[in-house]
């Protein structure tokens, strides 16, 4: 080889980089233009802090000689990994580049997101994976499954230690869907992404449904009918900002506490909520308009807001404190608890225990939803998921039952017998066993039937049980409750309460692990 100056080696190493950056080159980038997505460069400059990311693996090729790819070995192998920073915070990425094989996953491929994983995990950051692949690289066969396994099990280990999310940002079908169902956070973007184990194509051959990919796999079927995705967002730059936001709300790892922003005391008085609660207790109203009243302004970030819509879950503030929210939605099917509200609610309380995110739960359920459809897909081994979640959960539990608390369902939700450090009431509360009409028609069947007027007889059990039983008053009593509260007051109650709490230390008892019921 001929001798090389040094002007010669250094624009060796411009061109290399030039090369890199250009990935499967310009044609294909105009490509990936029209179909309205963003190279994975361009999306890694939107989610990083200006100047700060630090590419690892640049010059890195694949090894593979089957099917003329030795004649194709581009630098970076389809995946562009590194480290930087948002809003000043330490986050490892990898942003796969459909430029390059479609973004398939080689084993090489596979190792640089091992390295970045492995790293994430020793320095205890976030990892943050831009998703845009076709799945397996077809030419390398196993080595590919390999690498995917590899990816998987550092999945698995990281969960629980660093935060891991997962943006799909284009197709992401077969093995490929694991890595990210087993990180903390699914983003999709409605229209340039969807998410499959088996593609329309196999769909017909096998059960002969014809099915767009959309329909099958895109962002809206999975924020809202299977609850894969827990963000649908409406282009790249969106779903990057949403990403960015959801960090603001967790640590780093889980021996971290939660980033807090500054906050100046001031009147935490807010009569607004006085008139949220109607006085018909059976008319919905929106739980909504309660989680914004109480938290910080503008601080309340929904986390699968399509799904199992009668649970709401979500990030918060609370005087500048990270929290996680957990509510009935009186709005959808009077907040009742199904399947699905039950597994969204169960995720997220072990998501926020996980990471010292203190919980704040809002109550009007009026209990389990009834019906075959529900019983044989097992609401009761998913709603016993929701009670272990909150049972299992050490970090500070506050409680407000604004209405209903009803039969298991008030034990479910997040209850003091379960561990819940404190739980208020307002004086609307009912703290019971069941509604009251349910109640009387049980009780009181044979006085009612044996009646004159046995409507009346009715009406008469109905006004004595609620009476009775549809207040906080009893609850309070037992010190079930341990305050009741004006709505107005709430706000101030909880800040109080949670400052209270920002030491708790509470420990589960020795274990391998426990057997939530999947
Ligand atoms: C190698 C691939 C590839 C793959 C796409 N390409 N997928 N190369 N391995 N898996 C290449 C194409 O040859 C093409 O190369 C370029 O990427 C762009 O692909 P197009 O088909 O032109 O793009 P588009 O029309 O947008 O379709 C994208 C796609 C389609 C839907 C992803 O390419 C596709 O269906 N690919 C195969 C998907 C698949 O079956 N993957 C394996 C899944 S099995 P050129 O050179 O023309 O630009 C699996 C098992 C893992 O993943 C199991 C782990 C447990």
């Amino acid at each position: 080889m001929k001798h090389q100056s040094k002007e010669e080696k250094i624009k060796k190493l411009a061109e290399l980089n030039k090369e890199a950056e250009l990935g499967g080159g310009v044609k294909r980038i105009e490509s990936q233009h029209a179909k309205g997505k963003l190279t994975a460069r361009e999306r890694l400059e939107l989610l990083l802090d200006p100047g700060s990311f630090e590419e690892l693996g640049r010059f890195v090729r694949h090894r593979s000689y089957d099917f003329g790819l030795d004649k194709q070995r581009p630098l970076g192998d389809g995946v562009v990994t590194g480290y930087g920073r948002i809003n000043g915070r330490l986050v490892y990425v990898f942003s796969q580049d459909f430029t390059v094989f479609g973004g398939s996953l080689s084993e090489t491929h596979a190792q640089k997101i091992v390295r970045i994983m492995d790293l994430a995990m020793q320095n205890g950051a976030p990892v943050i994976g831009l998703n845009d692949s076709g799945g397996a690289r077809i030419q390398e066969g196993i080595a590919s499954l390999g690498g995917y396994a590899d990816i998987f099990f550092r999945n698995t280990r990281a969960s629980g230690v660093i935060p891991q999310i997962s943006a799909i940002m284009g197709p992401c079908a077969g093995g490929a869907v694991y890595s990210p169902a087993i990180t903390d956070f699914i983003f999709m973007v409605q229209k340039t992404s969807y998410m499959f184990v088996t593609g329309p194509n196999v769909v017909k051959t096998v059960t002969h449904e014809e099915v767009t990919a959309e329909e099958l796999g895109g962002a809206d079927t999975h924020a809202a009918k299977s609850g894969v995705a827990h963000f649908a967002c409406a282009n790249e730059v969106a779903c990057i900002n949403d990403i960015k936001r959801l960090l603001s709300y967790i640590p780093q790892n889980c021996e971290e506490q939660p980033p807090a922003v500054p906050y100046e005391p001031g009147d935490e008085s807010r009569p607004a909520l006085n008139d949220i609660v109607p006085d018909n207790p059976n008319q919905p109203y929106d739980m909504r308009e309660v989680i914004e009243e109480v938290v910080d302004r503008e601080s309340f970030m929904e986390v699968h807001k399509d799904f199992g819509e009668s649970i709401i879950v979500g990030f918060a503030r609370l005087a500048g404190k990270s929290i996680g929210v957990v509510a009935n939605q009186p709005q959808a099917f009077a907040g009742v608890l199904g399947i699905r509200s039950s597994r969204k609610g169960a995720r997220f309380v072990r998501f926020c225990d996980s990471f010292n995110i203190p919980l704040l739960v809002f109550e009007d359920v009026p209990g389990f939803l009834p019906g075959t459809d529900q019983e044989w897909n097992g609401i009761i081994s998913n709603g016993a998921k929701l009670l272990y979640a909150f049972s299992e959960a050490t970090v500070p539990r506050v409680t407000v039952i604004t209405r209903k608390a009803y039969g298991g369902a008030y034990d479910v939700m997040n209850s003091k017998h379960i561990g819940a450090d404190m739980n208020y009431a307002w004086p609307t509360a009912e703290v019971a066993v069941m509604g009251a009409k349910g109640a009387a028609e049980i009780i009181f069947r044979k006085e009612i039937a044996a009646a004159e007027d046995p409507e009346a007889k009715l009406q008469e059990k109905i006004d004595e049980y609620t009476d009775k039983f549809a207040n906080p008053y009893l609850a309070a009593e037992r010190g079930y409750v341990d305050e009741v509260i004006l709505p107005q007051d709430t706000r101030a109650k909880l800040i109080t309460a949670f400052e209270m709490l920002k030491n708790k230390v509470d420990t589960l008892p020795r274990k391998k692990h426990g057997n939530i019921p999947l």
